[in-house]
């Protein structure tokens, strides 16, 4: 009795500190592969950049079509008229679909809020832009598996404007 009662203790102990050593491996593989990119809160209240509307003859209507808008933060907006995208520049691309009544066009449900974040450390190995995206009108439902290959190699193409496509309007 005595020796299976301390075989069990045996057993268990020896199954604790093997838990113990898994979770501890798994917070440290947990590590996610791109650094997260926080909701831009107040957005709408940052400047407005540009507008503009993606038609059904596009080939980015499926994923960019509608009515989009672009924000900068004071610290994008800078970014902007210097050409040089301090820590901490935020832009939003806001898309919204576009509702018609009698002949108006206006906003309609939001589809997605992308954002763009500057942290040249974080997320150095994308330009030293964090890229997210926020589904409909959520500010914590994340919809990007891949970042990199999703959002920054096509704004590879303006490498030489800080990987930002808009400017402000003259
Ligand atoms: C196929 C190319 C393409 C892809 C993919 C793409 N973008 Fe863009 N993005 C653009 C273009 C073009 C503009 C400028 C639109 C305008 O001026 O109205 C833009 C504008 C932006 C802006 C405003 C700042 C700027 O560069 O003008 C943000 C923020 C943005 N995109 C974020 C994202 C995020 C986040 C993703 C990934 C989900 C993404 N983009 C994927 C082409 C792309």
């Amino acid at each position: 009795m005595k020796r299976s009662l301390k075989l069990i203790l045996g057993i268990i102990l020896f199954a604790v500190a093997l838990s113990g050593i898994l979770v501890a491996a798994g917070t440290g593989m947990q590590q996610p592969s791109t650094p997260e990119v926080s909701y831009p809160e107040g957005y709408r209240e940052w400047a407005h950049v540009r507008s503009a509307v993606i038609t059904q003859q596009s080939s980015a209507f499926k994923r960019f079509g509608g009515l989009h808008h672009i924000y900068a933060n004071p610290k994008a907006l800078d970014g902007y008229r210097t050409g040089t995208f301090a820590d901490g520049a935020a832009l939003v691309f806001d898309v919204l679909e576009i509702q018609e009544k009698e002949g108006t066009l206006t906003e309609g449900t939001r589809r997605f809020v992308d954002v763009m974040l500057k942290d040249s450390k974080r997320f150095a190995s994308t330009g030293g832009w964090g890229f997210e995206e926020f589904n409909g009108d959520s500010k914590s439902e994340r919809t990007l598996t891949n970042p990199t290959k999703q959002c920054f190699q096509c704004h590879t193409a303006q490498k030489e404007s800080s990987y930002v496509f808009s400017s402000l309007r003259k």
